[in-house]
């Protein structure tokens, strides 16, 4: 669901900001430190609690400002208000939608399914599995309703497993209760994520071929632990290594995305162009899934797309964009730098940002 109204106050160097996006396009227009990055970060942390750019929410409360107040509202009948507020002198952060108080992120994050994409996003490719598990989580996060609790479960016993291996001596029939714990929970988030990958793969493939065509490039899911063997049975059988290196060598905590030209790892034979297109494509792809299979629609967060894409590649992602029906906020240092031939029948709004104070136009 697209936000109809966006209300914010005490957010970095931005002042009040009061917007009624489109539902579908919103450019915004600024010079450098004009705030459009702050724009999508309040979209962010209204949607996730969490900010992009610090680890510190407080850091992201205007310099002059007590608190920082995000206001957005879910087109609907009727429809959903939802606030993130957080306060200079309080170290918690307060969650409200539909009227009632949030207490799991969780909660906000299912209802305002976001994906960001700035220069950070495009080292989906050359970074670390965390990544990449982050992006698959997503996927199976808002595609399965369960998934949240199952991987709460397993991340639970995978917890005090790893603390027993910490112990000096261990009697190993303690480790066989979190063991059993683990292994069962393993299987069930595999198979969400399997299952996830195995719809998500040609639409990725498809999406990819629409940008750049890259022969032999292939994304396989590994599940963190051997395709011939049974979890329950790596976890009795390495007790004893597991504990010299003092965690769970194996399971679902080190499950990956693995993306090959060839034989080779796509990192290696990639340009960095190239890779960025890849992450395009997988970014676009999830959003397209999401829609077709739970008729719902993310938010797009895109900062600065000409500074990461040429000409061309920029407009056939704006194209892609275009035909995915979700509501999308893309930055860029003036009207040229996004000048996509918008279809009549897109809504696009634009904006301009200048020294923090937004209008339309
Ligand atoms: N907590 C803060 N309070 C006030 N201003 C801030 C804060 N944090 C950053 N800024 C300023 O906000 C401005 C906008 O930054 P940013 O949104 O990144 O701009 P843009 O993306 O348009 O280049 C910068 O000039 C920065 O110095
Ligand atoms: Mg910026």
């Amino acid at each position: 669901m697209p936000l109809d109204r966006i209300n914010f106050q005490g957010l970095r160097n931005l002042g009040e900001v009061s917007l009624r996006p489109s539902r579908h396009i919103n450019l915004i227009f600024g010079d450098n430190g004009s705030g459009k990055t702050s724009l999508l970060e309040g979209l962010h942390i209204l949607g996730l609690a969490r900010s992009f750019r610090t680890r510190h929410l407080k850091n992201a409360i205007g310099h002059d400002k007590q608190a920082m107040t995000l206001f957005g509202r879910l087109e609907g009948d009727p429809p959903i208000p939802i606030g993130v507020e957080r306060r200079r002198d309080s170290d918690s952060i307060s969650m409200r939608m539909a009227g009632d108080r949030v207490e799991r992120i969780a909660q906000l994050a299912e209802a305002l399914p976001l994906q960001l994409i700035n220069s950070d996003t495009f080292r989906l490719v050359e970074g670390s599995p965390a990544a990449r598990r982050e992006f698959l989580d997503w996927g199976v996060f808002h595609v399965k309703h369960d998934f949240f609790d199952v991987w709460q479960r397993a991340r639970r016993a995978l917890k005090h497993r790893n603390a027993l291996l910490r112990h000096d001596r261990i009697d190993p029939s303690t480790l066989k209760p979190w063991n059993a714990e683990l292994a069962r929970w393993a299987d069930r988030i595999d198979a969400m994520r399997s299952d996830y990958m195995t719809q998500f793969v040609p639409i990725f493939e498809t999406t990819l071929t629409e940008l750049l065509g890259i022969p032999d490039l292939s994304l396989r899911y590994y599940r963190g632990w051997d395709r011939n063997r049974e979890i329950s049975d790596i976890l009795a059988a390495s007790a004893n290594t597991d504990r010299q290196m003092g965690f769970t060598q194996q399971g679902p905590q080190r499950a990956d995305l693995r993306l090959r030209v060839g034989k080779h790892p796509a990192v290696e034979v990639l340009s960095r162009g190239q890779q960025k297109l890849v992450v395009s494509a997988l970014k676009l792809a999830q959003g397209l899934l999401l829609e077709q299979t739970s008729n719902r629609t993310c938010l797009y967060l895109i900062d600065d797309l000409a500074a990461e894409l040429d000409d061309k590649h920029c407009r056939g992602f704006c194209h892609l964009l275009e035909q995915l029906n979700c509501q999308t906020f893309l930055t860029g240092i003036n009207q040229r730098a996004l000048n996509h031939d918008w279809q009549a029948e897109t809504q696009v709004e634009r904006f301009h940002v200048k020294h923090g104070q937004l209008s339309a136009g």
